[in-house]
């Protein structure tokens, strides 16, 4: 357990509460000039303004009047997989699409052939370096999915690969079993039966092992379409694992309105969704999750981020950190993007990468802001104000990390 007290914030800046802020409050921030925060047993024990407070034997760090935040939680990653997948480049530039790439055994599939490669403590081992990096830029709370072992003992080593890291690495972890993300080769041409083993196997053995609170699926064409996604999240729900969608990323099959019929925590991607899409999320109160680094690596459009504003729907933004469609862990990147590309304003963006991110993952009552109660996460920018943070660009601008109440 940490104590710690951070003193001459020039600007604390932060969203406040412990729930999802969708349209105006989105935009609401708390901001707080010449402050202190006192972090006591790893938890933000107080926080005010002017002369910070005598904590005798409590360690100080000095902000120098710089921008402090709460820790950044990125809520969508694929954190765990085998290898990498430069080749996929080179086709990319030659025009291959994504979704081509994928039906001819490559893209996901390949990852899933390094990943069952590779032992648990190889994929921690890659995991933890990433995790390390992360940190760096701001990140104290991070989802971190299975999804490219597609068998049953290779999802639960990913997902003991996750629990593994959460117990040794400072970064909090959310796990997610994402069985469905892609129907594997040795059951191409019988997906009923792999659709059967996710049911009546892996999704039961995940649950009773307690190894992943949510349970995402890809409704994509060529993937899973949405009535198999129906079937697979209210199965993950029966058994306790909270549903997840990945939406609307490339074709609008369905996804998005499946996701808030189903009262799915969060639906992600969203980058083509339609407007009745928006009305289901708004209705369901499902937050949701934007990927723009994803859109800008594949050359795709952006998520109507506005609209969705617009309609009340709260918005979190995460890297979708993975070895295909986005090899970025950078969130800050991510408030470039959402600033420029969704035109969110710095305090939408803001909350967007903290408060809404937390509740996308259950963990808003911890983590998201700085208040007390919460965890004592943080973020010092080398940086004056909120807006500097999002205009800057290409730099690291975290300065300093407390992950807890410790500096990390
Ligand atoms: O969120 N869309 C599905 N899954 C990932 C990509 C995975 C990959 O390409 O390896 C995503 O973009
Ligand atoms: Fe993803």
């Amino acid at each position: 357990m940490h104590s710690l007290l951070v003193t001459n914030i020039g600007l604390l800046a932060t969203p406040a509460g412990s729930a999802a802020h969708g349209g105006g409050e989105q935009g609401e921030i708390r901001f707080q000039k010449d402050a202190w925060i006192y972090i006591k047993d790893d938890r933000i024990a107080r926080v005010g303004t002017g002369r910070a407070p005598a904590a005798p034997g409590v360690r100080v760090v000095d902000a120098g009047g710089c921008l402090v935040t709460p820790g950044l939680v990125d809520a969508h990653t694929h954190l765990i997989f085998g290898g990498w997948r430069q080749n996929e480049l080179g086709m990319k530039l030659h025009g291959v699409p994504y979704l081509e790439i994928l039906a001819g055994g490559g893209g996901i599939l390949s990852t899933v052939t390094s990943t069952r490669a590779a032992t648990q403590a190889q994929l921690v081992e890659k995991a933890y370096r990433a995790l390390n990096e992360m940190l760096r830029f701001g990140t104290t709370t991070c989802e971190a999915k299975s999804g490219y072992g597609l068998n049953l003992e290779d999802e639960l080593k990913c997902l003991r690969a996750i629990r593994e890291l959460n117990r040794h690495h400072p970064i909090d972890l959310v796990p997610t079993f994402m069985g469905a993300h892609a129907v594997p080769t040795e059951w191409k041409e019988n997906r009923e039966e792999y659709i059967r083993l996710l049911c009546e196997e892996m999704i039961p053995a995940v649950a009773k092992q307690g190894l992943a609170r949510y349970c995402d699926i890809f409704c994509e064409t060529g993937v899973f379409t949405a009535e198999e996604s129906r079937k697979i999240l209210e199965c993950g729900k029966r058994h306790g694992l909270l549903p997840k969608i990945h939406a609307d990323e490339i074709d609008p099959i369905g996804g998005s309105v499946l996701a808030g019929e189903i009262g799915a925590v969060s639906a992600e991607h969203l980058i083509v969704c339609p407007p009745d899409g928006i009305a289901s999320l708004a209705k369901g109160g499902t937050v949701a999750c934007l990927l723009p680094a994803t859109s800008f690596y594949l050359g795709a459009t952006f998520a109507p981020a506005r609209d969705m504003i617009k309609a009340g729907v709260p918005v979190a933004m995460a890297t979708d950190f993975n070895p295909g469609s986005c090899p970025c862990l950078n969130l800050q990147l991510v408030i470039n993007l959402g600033c420029l590309k969704y035109r969110l304003t710095p305090e939408e963006v803001l909350t967007a990468v903290t408060l809404n991110a937390a509740a996308a993952i259950g963990e808003a009552e911890n983590v998201g802001s700085v208040e007390e109660g919460k965890l004592g996460d943080l973020v010092i920018w080398d940086a004056p104000d909120l807006d500097y943070i999002c205009y800057r660009m290409g730099s690291n601008l975290s300065k300093t990390v407390i992950k807890r109440g410790a500096v990390v």
